[in-house]
């Protein structure tokens, strides 16, 4: 146990010189921690599932990293001493938190919280933690939507994730992000069912009223069209509460259909009544003042 937890806590090895490939990548990891995740079986292999989650995860670890390196130099120049708190929305088995703590926090400090509500899951990865002595992860059995109310979350957040956060959680996890002036907030959204049940609802009205209905008339298009405009509004409610946005794959699309990666850091400065005026011209042309406290934008 102790030679897990010494193991464990190092920060992940470089990879071997030339090698970019997959097993380079795995062996960077600590193989107990893997194993403990059930991402490597118990003889150190992997099957097809486990290793399409891994993929999925170490591209976004590539992605988050340096967002994590540049919060805490920005925590040093402010002589603000204290290490990056990242919250992770819709944890699950919390695979991001553990291999991002493996792969990062382990070498700079800091705090991971995931944020869960299911119970099993929230009591299996305090033991994860617990034997591996990851002191700084915490996991909070919660509604994604009780985050900002939490007594718990109480204190600076520099970082917000979710990763395939169910339906509305990565709505909930933008608007924690929002009201604690996160520096930067990650997600790969999951379905999003809630769009496009209000676009079904009212198709019938908006079939009499606008040529544009078309792109949501057939069921499955309601679906479709539903979950990408939602990430559009997304991204909008994001740029006009002051944070620059990029949207891009996270994987090839063979691994994962819930493959778009929003990142979106914090810049006060930059211009966005324009991204205000077209989330709610867009709102209106489509129909969905329902949802227009979903989508609400940071003043
Ligand atoms: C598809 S899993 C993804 C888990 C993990 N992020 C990953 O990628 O491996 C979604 C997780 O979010 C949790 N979840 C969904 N909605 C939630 C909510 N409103 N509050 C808290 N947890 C939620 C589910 O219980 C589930 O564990």
């Amino acid at each position: 146990m102790k030679a897990a937890k010494l193991r464990a806590g190092s920060p992940v090895k470089p990879a071997p010189a030339g090698g970019d490939g997959f097993d380079a990548q795995l062996a960077r990891f600590n193989p107990d921690l893997l194993k403990a995740l059930h991402i490597l079986t118990r003889e150190g292999q992997i099957n097809q599932d486990s290793r399409r989650k891994f993929k999925q995860v170490q591209h976004l670890l590539q992605f988050i990293t340096p967002l994590l390196d540049e919060t805490l130099e920005r925590l040093a120049v402010q002589a603000q001493p204290r290490g990056v708190c990242l919250v992770d929305h819709g944890a699950g088995k919390s695979y991001l938190g553990f291999m991002l703590w493996n792969a990062w926090f382990a070498a700079h400090g800091g705090q991971v919280i995931g944020i869960e509500w299911r119970e099993d899951l929230v009591r299996q990865s305090q033991a994860l933690a617990r034997r591996f002595g990851f002191e700084g992860m915490r996991f909070l059995q919660m509604d994604t939507a009780q985050a900002g109310q939490a007594g718990e979350l109480e204190g600076p957040v520099d970082v917000v994730t979710a990763l395939h956060a169910c339906d509305t959680a990565t709505d909930d996890a933008i608007s924690f992000g929002l009201a604690r002036a996160a520096r930067h907030i990650v997600v790969v959204p999951c379905c999003q069912a809630e769009v496009a049940s209000v676009l079904r609802q009212h198709k019938a009205q908006a079939l009499r009223r606008t040529a544009l209905s078309e792109l949501w008339r057939h069921p499955l298009h309601t679906r479709e069209f539903g979950a990408q405009i939602t990430n559009v509004m997304r991204c909008l409610r994001l740029e006009a509460s002051g944070y620059q946005v990029s949207v891009t794959e996270l994987v090839g699309w063979e691994h994962s259909l819930k493959n778009e990666l929003i990142i979106a850091s914090r810049h006060p400065d930059v211009a966005r009544r324009k991204s205000r005026e077209r989330l709610t011209q867009i709102m209106d042309e489509i129909g969905l003042n329902d949802v227009q406290g979903r989508f609400a934008v940071l003043d």
